[in-house]
């Protein structure tokens, strides 16, 4: 890691802001920039006003900006009312934007559909009424296990519209954290499909929910709607089971919007911890619609006449923020993709941002690299055999961008005409946090650049205090935002443990190391709890060690994060079995057994790549597994720290050994 960021911090290329990119941006120009954080600093209070009040369509207005009361729950706008979907839609009918296209769906073998706002707002309210018609009602909470599809913003959206709070449980968790997840929601309501379709593959997505349900502890949910994605057979529970067409015929295609508290909850999302059980974030209406209205029109520059694409699947929050709210709310029209970059071929990214003239294309440093080492082995699927003049800004999210993997991105996809939009931010923080703009911010390759205006973001060491530029330290928000996570579902005391340690003055903690070199950018450095980022999926190292001393084999298991060059990180495991260390094909053997078993009890993506077995695990005397030996150990170094702690020096050489 050290080595890592010593090149990153080494890099020294800057790139300016194009000028026909600053030229009519939102905000344009440094020092446009600069009045801006000028205003916000000012008076945070009044400059969160002004944006709420221009930019959202409010039923009640509020009276009460930022309520501190209860700090660190802060409140935002909570005196006024509004309604989210309304804002996505209903706002736009009657404009030229009604018969804009909102959504060009297309689908994982090409079959593309488009639906205009109009059309949209219409299957949003035919959904909301079928789902009313269930008897499902304003604060309860509904989990969507579902494909990428426009039934699944249809879904959301329709909650929304009814104050129904949802929860996205992405299409690749297993039967058993939808379970986990339904029950901590408390969920009267799953919507989901029968199957969905990935890379030409079919995966069953309503038997899953039918396992889920069977755990035990859902006895709340009434109804599971299901959407017909390909016909596949599923099993059927009369009176519980409706399809999302049935749910829908004869529906009235009005379907009045509830005007909601803005602190009404919005979503609840789920995400990994430094403990084994996941975090269910809670967002609010008003201060969410807001925050990820104003970064899409910010960070991406939003015009009338972009078509936006953002990769990500709605289970995780970047499908939330930049694909089911904050694209609609500025009435962008969006490509909304089923498949996978890979399928039918390797460069279905490029053929897609071609056919559908995609103008802003935000993807994940992951698909970056894979997609680089594929371009390099497939000359006919490489970038530069497309058309890709039509894009202005590219971004990327959820994990570091490497300076390689950036210069690939610029020079290949960009045709070195667009900006590379390195966005920080976290499911925790709704929506951009620190990032480069079009229109302001040189760029340098690694570096997630500047916060946005109103965002006070530090770093600060173990007292709070500000580090001196150069030096590493915690990544803190000084002051709440609107688009803020306001709880941990059920779990006050969490909520106040991680973010809010009472050390650090008070400031939001984000969990994430960071430096600003001399210009003040900021460069993030990872995570400094126990969480680790696999294709810019978050993973807790817990949830991983939980899932596999679960196993009858398992006695005791530690989990580490190592490097990838494909997937940032990888997930290392060792593992104690209840039997003899098993060796050649037996381990083998057990190691493929125990990577299934983490598949089905958390999801593929929680897989370890590498398994070690040892007849024990590097301890303190007092017991302490002593996981910075083992990440030493996973990267296939040679320990060079001090042992002299360790009960059982020995165990280090045995665990060396790859399975
Ligand atoms: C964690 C948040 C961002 C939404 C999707 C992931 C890491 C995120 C960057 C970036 C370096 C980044 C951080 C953060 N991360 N963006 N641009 N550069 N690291 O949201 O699953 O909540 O994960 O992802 O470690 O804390 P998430």
């Amino acid at each position: 890691m050290s080595n890592e960021i010593e090149s990153i911090l080494t890099e020294n290329r800057v790139f300016p802001p194009f000028d026909n990119l600053v030229q009519g941006a939102a905000i344009s120009g440094m020092d446009g920039y600069r009045a801006m954080c000028n205003e916000a600093d000012a008076n945070p209070d009044e400059f969160w006003a002004r944006l709420a009040r221009e930019n959202l369509v409010w039923n009640k207005p509020f009276t009460q900006v930022l309520d501190e009361s209860e700090a660190p729950f802060y409140r935002w706008f909570g005196d006024g009312e509004l309604n989210v979907s309304a804002n996505c839609l209903d706002k736009h009918l009657g404009t030229p934007t009604a018969n804009k296209t909102a959504l060009i769906f297309e689908s994982d073998d090409g079959k593309v559909t488009k639906v205009t706002y109009k059309e949209l707002h219409a299957r949003v309210c035919e959904f909301a009424n079928g789902i009313k018609a269930l008897g499902h009602k304003t604060g309860e909470r509904a989990i969507i296990y579902m494909p990428m599809s426009i039934e699944a913003v249809v879904a959301m959206q329709a909650c929304a519209r009814l104050g129904i709070i949802h929860s996205v449980v992405f299409g690749g968790f297993s039967s058993k954290s939808l379970h986990e997840r339904t029950v901590d929601v408390g969920a009267s309501l799953v919507i989901t499909a029968d199957e969905q379709v990935r890379g030409g593959k079919t995966i069953p997505l309503k038997n899953a929910v039918d396992e889920a349900l069977g755990m035990g502890g859902c006895e709340a949910v009434s109804h599971v709607i299901v959407y017909k994605r390909t016909g596949g057979q599923v099993a059927w529970s009369e009176g519980r089971d409706v399809w999302m067409h049935d749910a829908t015929a004869n529906q009235a295609s009005q379907c009045e919007p509830v005007a909601l508290s803005a602190e009404h909850p919005l979503f609840i999302l789920y995400t990994s911890g430094s403990t084994g059980k996941p975090k269910g974030v809670q967002h609010a209406s008003g201060g969410f619609l807001l925050w990820s209205l104003l970064t899409v029109n910010w960070t991406f520059d939003a015009k009338d006449s972009d078509v936006f694409w953002c990769t990500a699947d709605v289970g995780w929050v970047t499908g939330h923020t930049y694909i089911t709210y904050g694209p609609l709310a500025a009435g962008l029209t969006q490509v909304v993709f089923e498949g996978v970059p890979t399928y039918p071929t390797v460069g279905r990214f490029w053929d897609m941002i071609q056919r559908h003239k995609v103008t802003v294309f935000y993807t994940a440093p992951t698909a970056i690299r894979s997609l680089t080492k594929a371009a390099e082995a497939s000359p006919s699927h490489h970038p530069r055999e497309y058309d890709l003049s039509s894009l202005r800004i590219i971004g990327s999210v959820g994990e570091p961008i490497n300076p390689e993997a950036w210069m690939w991105y610029y020079k290949n996809v960009g045709g070195e005409r667009c900006p590379v939009l390195d966005t920080w931010w976290q499911t925790e923080t709704g929506a951009h946090m620190i990032t480069p703009l079009p229109g302001v911010t040189p760029l340098k390759p690694g570096s997630c650049t500047l916060p946005l205006p109103g965002i006070a973001a530090a770093v600060v060491d173990e007292a709070g205090e500000e580090v001196e530029q150069g030096k590493g330290g915690f990544l803190v928000i000084k002051r709440p935002w609107p688009g803020m996570i306001r709880t941990i579902w059920g779990d006050p005391e969490r909520f106040k443990k991680s973010y809010f340690p009472p050390e650090l003055k008070g400031y939001y903690l984000a969990g994430d190391g960071a430096q600003r070199d001399k210009d003040n950018y900021f460069w993030i450095m990872g995570r400094i709890d126990d969480v680790l980022n696999v294709s810019g999926h978050r993973l807790g190292t817990m949830e991983v060690e939980s899932a596999l001393v679960a196993h009858d084999l398992v006695a005791e298991a530690a989990v580490v994060g190592r490097p990838d060059a494909t997937t940032g990180e990888a997930v290392v495991a060792f593992v104690v079995l209840n039997q003899s260390l098993p060796e050649g094909e037996e381990a083998d053997h057990i190691a493929k057994q125990l990577r299934d078993w983490v598949a089905r009890e958390i999801g593929p993506i929680a897989k370890p790549k590498d398994i070690r077995f040892g007849e024990n695990l590097p301890k303190t005397r007092s017991g302490k597994i002593m996981r910075r030996l083992l990440r030493v150990v996973a990267k296939g170094e040679q320990v060079t720290q001090d042992v002299s702690t360790l009960e059982n020096p020995a165990i280090l050489d045995q665990l060396s050994q790859a399975h």
